[in-house]
């Protein structure tokens, strides 16, 4: 057996490097269009920021574990092709703003249509609308010689942050398709670290919309609880002592329970309105409404915060510096796509405010980027004054300290440990009065903060009601 993925990305090199290191025997070819990545991928200084992964990369690396460029040959070198690329929102036409662009799926069924011969079995890891593997099988069918296939759907629940832990010990791998031969294939390879009780196996349909489903309510729970944070806000009741009276329900459970400034990520807002296309389309609107909500309660969320922030600091920001603490879409990740800080931050941007930010991982380069496209318009045009605005008025830190030196105010936007971990004497010694300081993550001590002078407004906790009480 031998194995080909092509996309390097976030899913498919986390994921073939677990497979490689549990299967030394096995060789795993990872392939990309794209030099600099592969380039990364071969270096000290990996294109993606994941906790373990370097050393289960290190492990595996030049033993049976290669990452190149070359897609035609590796695809026909091998016996198993996945599927791992980007499947991001169409910006265009038919379905803009909801459906999954699937071109990049496409042009791959095409290549190992024609980089192939004898028999593949072909995985979908990317999360794909229902039914892509129909599109599939007809372009293989269609363009293919001499090949004969087998599509599964395989996705990937990895979460970002904990991959490699998700990858070692997942709750369950999700295997759909029609020959039981491919599955029993697929099969055999995570059984090789992954008890057999966790390997699920489905229909093709059922494992494509599983995936879409997964997500669409984990987003949902995170967006309940935001809902109620507003409440929350409002009444003087306080989110977290909510989530936790709710979350030891057993039927509720725990997790995904914390509010926050809304979530983020490649995968929730992409992966909903897909769900949303598809209930449109199969004409059931009010199931699509149902859904959208989530997102529209997102939006909403984010907006809120920096509502609150301009509020609360009486009614302007103008010219103001905010230290911005975090950018990611949320910790122990370089990953900024859809992260609720891009705009929260071009909103502010929008009031005038200054912004100095600093992340632990994200570059300076990504953030400019990030706001740029959050200020570009569907025609992809943006406006000198907002050029001007991220121009002149972001300022990128090299830490804590430097983002909010001099600040009026800091916003807290990704849970990054290291923010629990500063001196906050110092900082409130380097800040004007009052000293703001609004926490998008619930995630520092606000009792302490309150006691060395900061003003501390939190998602979910009524300040003024605090205040008033002591
Ligand atoms: C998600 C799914 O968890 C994973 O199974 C799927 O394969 C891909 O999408 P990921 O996007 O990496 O993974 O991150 P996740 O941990 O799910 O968080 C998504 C967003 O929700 C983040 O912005 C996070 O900050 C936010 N979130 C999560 C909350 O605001 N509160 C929570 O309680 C949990
Ligand atoms: P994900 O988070 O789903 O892994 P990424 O965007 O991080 O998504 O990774 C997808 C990768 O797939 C990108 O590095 C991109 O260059 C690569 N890619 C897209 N289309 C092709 C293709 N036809 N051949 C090879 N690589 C591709």
């Amino acid at each position: 057996m031998k194995i080909c993925c092509i996309g390097a990305g976030y899913v498919g090199g986390p994921t073939m490097a677990m497979i490689a290191k549990q299967c030394p025997d096995i060789p795993v070819h990872v392939v990309d269009l794209n030099q600099a990545r592969i380039d990364a991928w071969n270096s000290e200084e990996l294109p993606i920021y994941e906790p373990g992964l370097h050393e289960v990369v290190k492990e595996a690396r030049g033993r049976n574990l290669t990452f190149s460029t070359q897609v035609d040959a590796a695809i026909e070198d091998s016996d198993m092709v996945f599927i791992s690329v980007n499947t991001p929102t169409k910006t265009y036409g038919i379905g803009a703003g909801r459906a999954a662009n699937l071109e990049f799926v496409e042009k791959c069924a095409r290549q190992i249509a024609r980089s192939s011969s004898g028999h593949k079995i072909v995985v979908e890891k990317s999360t794909l609308p229902v039914r892509t593997a129909q599109a599939v099988k007809r372009i293989l069918s269609s363009e293919a010689k001499d090949l004969t296939f087998d599509v599964l759907s395989n996705p990937e629940f990895l979460a970002e942050g904990t991959a490699i832990d998700d990858l070692l010990d997942p709750d369950r791998v999700l295997i759909g398709g029609e020959s039981q031969r491919a599955i029993d294939a697929l099969s055999e390879i995570y059984a090789r670290w992954i008890p057999r009780e966790r390997i699920l196996t489905t229909n093709l349909w059922s494992s494509e919309l599983s995936k879409l489903t997964a997500n669409a309510f984990l987003a949902q729970r995170v967006s309940s609880i935001n809902a109620i944070s507003a409440l929350c806000e409002a009444t003087g009741a306080d989110v977290d002592e909510v989530a936790r009276a709710i979350g030891t329900d057993s039927r509720i459970g725990p997790k995904f329970l914390k509010s926050s400034i809304g979530f983020g990520g490649s995968c929730f807002q992409k992966d909903i309105l897909n769900l949303v296309y598809l209930c449109e389309h199969f004409g059931l609107p009010e199931v699509a409404a149902y859904w959208e909500q989530v997102v529209t309660m997102n939006d909403h969320q984010k907006q809120r915060f920096s509502e609150r922030i301009v509020k609360t600091m009486f009614n302007t920001v103008s010219d103001k510096k905010i230290g911005v603490w975090g950018f990611a879409f949320k910790k122990d990740t370089n990953d900024t796509r859809e992260s609720a800080a891009i705009y929260i931050c071009r909103d502010l941007l929008r009031e005038r405010a200054r912004l100095t930010i600093y992340d632990p991982r994200v570059s300076e380069k990504q953030i400019r980027s990030d706001l740029t496209y959050a200020c570009t318009d569907a025609n992809g045009q943006i406006s000198a004054s907002d050029q001007e605005m991220i121009a002149n008025n972001v300022t990128i830190a090299r830490d804590g300290y430097e983002a909010t030196s001099e600040a009026h105010a800091i916003a807290v936007l990704t849970e990054w440990n290291e923010f629990k971990e500063l001196d906050f004497e110092r900082v409130y010694q380097s800040m004007l009065r009052p000293a703001f300081l609004f926490d998008g993550r619930n995630l520092l001590d606000h009792d302490r903060l309150e006691s060395i002078g900061f003003e501390v407004h939190a998602i979910g906790k009524s300040s003024q009601r605090r205040r008033a009480e002591d």
